[in-house]
């Protein structure tokens, strides 16, 4: 891969379906780094197993995720995108970090918190040490930068000490100190269609649009959303259902458009339902190309084979140095 470039890692659970929120949030991020950055994007798979997914699942979740990032934009020509599993070094890295993470550090996380209050008959070790995985990921590459969104802050820190302590134990720079980037002054937040959180964290599929939406779904989801009866006086401060409808629109409609609803909103004149049709329809036009272009991908398996080959040679390539210097600074150089 090009040098003199910053590396940039990120990984994509290999679960559930994209939606607009994961399009805004993470993915069109990575489409603008693969200019400017050396980008290694892979599916996450080996860290999907920690709830064990049928295995019938698991190649239609990883070629559906790989086809709906390529068709969103990601180029494969330019970044490194692959399979976690089709790196053995990371699990390597993931061992050797093993060693240098304590019990009840890990214990101490909020996400393995919340995955013992939520799933308490499956507390494995893999869910305990899923951050170790994580932060090899990142260090096999000794990334710098890792576009990923405030949920992963406290596993990107627990990466930084495992980096240090590394470095220290052995007495080299190896690891460089990972930290959390995006392009944060254009990051939009794409609201749920029910008025209320995110989209990401909707749990109402109604509420959520997804990337293979159908039109008539994508107008059916747009056209129930919750709004009211309409401003009550001149510069009635907006509520949030509304005010997420604008939101949406600033993501996806003209800016003429955008300026006209909030002057009739200002005015009075707004007629919620005109908006929405607008919204329905922008959303189509933006949807339908990435869904049409994503079940083309799929159809093409061997395409989808050569990427992820393509892909983990290059991430294959970057994380063999790594190991094999790590492996050298541990004393595990028998033939040296
Ligand atoms: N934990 C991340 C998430 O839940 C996914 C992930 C796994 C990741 N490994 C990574 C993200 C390495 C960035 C870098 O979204």
């Amino acid at each position: 891969m090009a040098t003199g470039k910053e590396i940039v890692v990120s990984g994509i659970r290999s679960t559930g379906f994209l939606h607009l929120g994961n399009y805004f949030g993470a993915i069109r991020n990575y489409i603008r780094m693969q200019e400017d950055y050396n980008c290694y994007f892979f599916v996450a798979d080996w860290h999907s197993l920690t709830t064990h997914p049928d295995p019938k699942d698991l190649r239609g979740n990883v070629f559906r995720l790989l086809a709906e990032n390529i068709a969103s934009g990601l180029d494969p020509e330019k970044v490194a995108l692959y399979a976690q599993s089709d790196v053995p070094e990371i699990a390597e890295l993931y061992l050797l970090l093993n060693m240098l993470a304590y019990k009840g550090e890990l214990e101490k996380v909020p996400t393995f918190k919340d995955k013992v209050r939520l799933q308490p008959q499956n507390v494995n070790a893999g869910l305990l040490t899923y951050p170790v995985l994580m932060s090899a990921d990142i260090l096999v590459h000794r990334a710098i930068k890792v576009p990923v969104g405030k949920d992963q802050e406290q596993h990107l820190e627990m990466a930084r000490n495992f980096a240090q302590r590394f470095n220290t134990r052995y007495g080299e720079e190896l690891f460089p100190e990972p930290i959390a980037f995006n392009f944060g002054d254009n990051l939009v937040r794409i609201p749920s269609l029910d008025g209320t959180g995110k989209m990401s964290k909707s749990e109402n599929e109604m509420a959520t649009l997804y990337l293979n939406d159908t039109d008539e779904l994508i107008r059916k989801k747009v056209m129930k959303a919750k709004t009211d009866s309409g401003p009550a006086e001149p510069g009635a401060p907006m509520p949030e259902t509304i005010s997420n409808l604008f939101l949406l629109m600033q993501s996806v409609s003209a800016p003429d458009a955008v300026d006209n609803f909030r002057l009739a909103y200002e005015n009075q004149s707004i007629r919620y339902g005109d908006m929405k049709k607008q919204l329905a329809e922008d959303m189509v036009a933006f949807i339908a190309p990435i869904r049409e272009k994503a079940q083309a991908l799929q159809q093409d398996v061997p395409y989808l084979r050569r990427i992820l080959k393509d892909g983990a040679e290059k991430a294959r390539a970057s994380a063999a140095q790594t190991l094999q210097a790590a492996r050298a600074l541990i004393g595990i150089n028998y033939y040296q």
